[in-house]
Formats: C-alpha cells, sequence, structure tokens
C-alpha cells in the first residue's frame, strides 16, 4: 500500500546533510511495521516523507500506486486527512479548544454527519479512557491523557495506515501499554501502523521491525509466530549486532 523508493532527503543549501540515503521501504496493507535506531538516524524524516508530510529530495513514495509527487498540495491534503493518521511523542492539540473539538479539528470540513461524528469521537474517548473529558481544555488533562485523545483524531477519520512517531515517548508504563493495546486492536481491524520508536516493549507489537543508522536501513525482522516477549528479547540483540 505505500511504496518508498531511493528516498534521498538532504537538508541544507551549502553544506549539504543527506539525512537519508537511497532508502527503500513498503509497508503492506494491514502491517504493522516499526523502526528503531539511533538519534538523528532519520527516523522521523523517513516517516515524514513516506506520509507525505515533507518531499523527498530524490526517489518517490507510492501510496495504494499513486505517486504523491504526482498530487497537488490539495490532493495531498485530502489523501493525508481521509486515509492516514497522525501520532506523534507531543500530541498537537490546540489550546482554547476543548478535547472533543480537537479530536474533531482535521475533519471539522467533511461532508459526514456531524454528530455521527461526534458520537464516533466519543465512542474512541471511551475505548482510550478518556471519556467524560470532552469538555476540558487541554491545559487541565495530564501528559497521558493528551496523547490518548491525540489517537483518537488519529482514529477518527478510519484511516487506511496510522503514522506514530514515538507515541509513547513521554508516557509511564501503564500509559504507554494502553495506547498500544488501542494502536494494535486497530492495527487488528486492518489499520496499517508504521510506527518509530525507541522501546523494544513498544517494537514488539510489529510483525516487522527495521532498524535505521546514518540514514539507511540496515536490518530487517520479520517476527511471525514469536510471542511479544521472545521479540522483545531479540530486538537488543538485533540493534547491538549493528552496533545501535
Ligand atoms: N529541517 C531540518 N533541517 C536540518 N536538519 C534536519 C532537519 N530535520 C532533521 N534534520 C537532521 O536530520 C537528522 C535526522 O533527523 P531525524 O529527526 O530524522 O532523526 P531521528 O532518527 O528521528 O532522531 P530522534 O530519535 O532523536 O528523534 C538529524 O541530524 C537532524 O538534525
Ligand atoms: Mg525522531
Amino acid at each position: 500500500m505505500l511504496q518508498g523508493s531511493a528516498l534521498v532527503k538532504t537538508f541544507g543549501d551549502t553544506q549539504k546533510i543527506r539525512v537519508l540515503n537511497r532508502v527503500d521501504v513498503h509497508v503492506r496493507p494491514g502491517e504493522f511495521v516499526a523502526v528503531m535506531g539511533p538519534s538523528g538516524s532519520g527516523k522521523s524524516t523517513l516517516l515524514f516523507v513516506l506520509s507525505g508530510t515533507d518531499r523527498p529530495t530524490e526517489g518517490e513514495v507510492l501510496f495504494e500506486g499513486v505517486p504523491l509527487s504526482s498530487l497537488s498540495d490539495n490532493r495531498l491534503s485530502d489523501v493525508r486527512r481521509t486515509k492516514m493518521g497522525f501520532v506523534f511523542q507531543k500530541p498537537t492539540l490546540l489550546r482554547n479548544l476543548n478535547i472533543l473539538d480537537n479530536i474533531l479539528l482535521p475533519h471539522i470540513a467533511d461532508k459526514t454527519d456531524r454528530s455521527a461524528l461526534k458520537e464516533k469521537a466519543r465512542t474512541l474517548m471511551e475505548k482510550t479512557g478518556i471519556g467524560g473529558l470532552e469538555d476540558r481544555d487541554i491545559t487541565e488533562v495530564s501528559g497521558g491523557q493528551l496523547q490518548r485523545a491525540g489517537l483518537c483524531r488519529a482514529l477518527l477519520g478510519d484511516p487506511r495506515i496510522v503514522f506514530a512517531d514515538e507515541p509513547t515517548g513521554a508516557l509511564n508504563t501503564q500509559a504507554s501499554e494502553a495506547i498500544m493495546d488501542l494502536l494494535e486492536s486497530v492495527h487488528e481491524t486492518g489499520t496499517a501502523v508504521f510506527l518509530v520508536t525507541h522501546d523494544p516493549k513498544v517494537a514488539a507489537r510489529a510483525g516487522r521491525v527495521l532498524a535505521m543508522k546514518d540514514g539507511q536501513i540496515v536490518s530487517e525482522t520479520v517476527f511471525s509466530q514469536e510471542d511479544r516477549a521472545t521479540r522483545q528479547k531479540s530486538i537488543p540483540q538485533i540493534l547491538r549486532k549493528h552496533n545501535i
């Protein structure tokens, strides 16, 4: 469903820094892929390029067979809004807007029935354990609750793929498990997940783990029958093998 080919991303005018160095990566429909690697290795940049948040310097991203570079800015933002969901380490929610309105915000202009959308948002809030916080301002909830609201927002449009960049980075173990349980349940209903994380425990939820180093993917591990504990144990070994 998602295919990045020979992706290059450079920053800087005079001294160009090559942050992605000819990366080939794909995500199959409904697949759960985790990306690990040292700080600065290009993980977030890869996520931004694959999700059309940023354009690659070279190379191409195909989403459901369509080159993202062929889309106008408007069309691209439509695709991102209707088919993709985004969860970031620090949810980018707006002050002076209550939690419910923040969750609804990306879909405010949709033709969908507004009250049905609200109902769906409430259901997601219940599921993530933040039911009842609809009217709170974002300054009146905890970091974990904010993160769950960010996840509700990402899931509201029934995305085909969720991009998550360190979605549990700021959370304690319990809140982190709750977020990952929900992400996993969404994945079980057929949604693809592309997740960046430093945490082997979080990566162990994925069916395939990629390790990045210096702008390249240096290893790929496919899990099939292994249980989560086995996956979790093997991940640090894989990283060590590549001096990560
Ligand atoms: N807009 C930018 N302008 C210049 N350099 C950038 C920009 N964005 C990222 N970089 C550089 O690109 C490199 C990779 O950054 P990226 O954010 O992708 O790393 P990462 O693997 O996600 O790291 P972390 O684990 O710390 O989040 C870093 O050296 C970073 O400084
Ligand atoms: Mg990052």
